[in-house]
């Protein structure tokens, strides 16, 4: 379903100091996807189709990851998160729905939250909703000030009283807001003295003073609100984008033999009854499916897919490829751009040499074609139906092996067919 009355806004302007590094924060990567996707990506796929990312530092790099897909405003000084949303303010000026603001460092919500949360909000008359959990460790976070079941103010770490930081239920950053009330509310926001920003969080405050409601949505899994400030953080939601998959993958039969060892890119199709050894590597949006067997030590880049039943063994990495069904790519082979039919067999170390110095060149390899070891292909090649390839075979570029027929040596050479029967 599309909501039509939510716009949201991601905050992805800060710079992300506590990272030390060259790179600007949201830019960098958990479960292979940098953290700004995956939120756009949640946001998304909660139905939200009216999304305005906030950039400010490295904002061209930031923008040529969105790639024209996902509107842009620019905050020209990363004042504060107030700051921030005031940047867009034209996106909501003259909106009467409701705004969903995101930190674009919260890279493990989900999109189910998202839309309990929304749900939730419209169901009662308020000014906003803020999405928050108990922690163990708030420190660093923003503590939820509450009074008769309702937040009260949201009180920042720096800011907060010896009794208020004892307070274990923390802001995710995550809001919903009534847009109206909210941009009468942010012109009140002064700058904070300590920071000398200005905070979004004190606009909550500023609706307990004029009488308007502001809800909480708890919820119990904290981990779905972590947030990255440190390179820490991020090997923190790796773990626990990849918990939150492999509950999914589990949930539609598969087997992950040992899910540390193991990195599985975030929203990956693998089908029921398929086994995935450990030491593997998938990249994004490959497909894999039912009844396979992958690895030990496989690395199966994006834009592959595997076929059911197919085998991709030890050693073996497949970039760009599609395997057909029951194939077996057993040992130290690497695929490159490679269209693989059914039923074949590649033997040990076989590989397309896709690079050309200059391009990338394809390979076809038809059904039950059979690779003998040591099998070089250089591409462009196509290896037609039922044909062989003897050990160690280098077949040229812009060749092709004819159906039902065998090639062997350095260059490849036909095998005389007459001559070949009669043995
Ligand atoms: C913020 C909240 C805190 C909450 C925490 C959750 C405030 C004042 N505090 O703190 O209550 O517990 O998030 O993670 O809001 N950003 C901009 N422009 C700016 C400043 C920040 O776009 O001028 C963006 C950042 O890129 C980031 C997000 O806003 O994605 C949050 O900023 P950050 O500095 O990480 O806020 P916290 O200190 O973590
Ligand atoms: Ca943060």
């Amino acid at each position: 379903v599309t909501l039509k009355g939510i716009r949201a806004f991601v905050l992805a302007a800060g710079r992300g100091v506590r990272m030390y590094s060259d790179r600007v924060k949201v830019l960098h990567e958990a479960a292979d996807h940098p953290l700004l996707g995956h939120v756009v990506e949640t946001i998304e796929c909660a139905g939200i189709r009216n999304i305005t990312v906030v950039v400010g530092s490295q904002a061209r790099e930031v923008r040529s990851f969105l790639n024209g897909k996902v509107d842009t405003v620019l905050q020209t000084e990363t004042l504060g998160t107030a700051h921030a949303v005031l940047a867009a303010k034209q996106k909501f000026r003259s909106w009467f729905g409701d705004l969903l603001v995101v930190p674009g460092d919260a890279p493990c919500l989900k999109a189910e939250t998202l839309r309990a949360m929304i749900r939730n909000h419209l169901k009662q008359p308020c000014a906003a909703s803020v999405l928050t959990a108990e922690i163990q460790k708030p420190s660093g976070y923003g503590r939820i000030i509450r009074q008769d079941g309702d937040v009260l103010a949201i009180r920042e770490e720096l800011d907060a009283s010896p009794s208020e930081r004892k307070i274990k239920e923390i802001n995710s950053g995550i809001y919903l807001f009534c847009a109206q009330a909210l941009l009468k509310t942010l012109s009140h926001v002064q700058k904070n003295k300590r920071k000398q920003e200005y905070y979004l969080t004190d606009v909550i405050q500023h609706f307990r003073e004029t009488g308007e409601r502001v809800l909480a949505y708890r919820i119990s899994d904290a981990t779905e609100i972590l947030g990255v400030n440190t390179r820490l953080d991020l090997a923190r939601v790796h773990e626990v984008i990849t918990n939150q998959e492999l509950e999914r993958h589990s949930k539609n039969g598969v087997t992950i033999v040992n899910p540390k060892q193991t990195v599985i890119a975030k929203g990956v199709t693998i089908g029921r009854d398929t086994t995935i050894h450990p030491f593997t590597w998938i990249g994004r949006g490959v497909t894999i499916g039912r009844k396979c067997e992958i690895g030990p030590y496989a690395k199966i880049h994006s834009g592959s897919s595997i076929g059911e039943g197919a085998t991709i063994g030890s050693f073996v990495e497949v970039v760009r490829s599609k395997i057909g069904k029951s194939s077996r790519v057993k040992h130290l082979t690497y695929l490159g751009d490679t269209e693989v039919g059914k039923g074949v067999n590649v033997g040990a170390g076989t590989i397309t040499a896709n690079y050309d110095g200059k391009a990338k060149q394809k390979t076809v390899i038809e059904d039950q074609v059979f690779l003998g070891c040591d099998t070089i292909l250089v591409a462009p090649v196509r290896v037609k139906k039922k044909a062989k390839t003897g050990a160690g075979t280098v077949v040229l570029a812009n060749h092709s092996v004819p159906r039902g027929r065998t090639v062997v040596g350095v260059p490849a050479k036909l095998i005389n067919k007459k001559k070949h029967r009669t043995k």
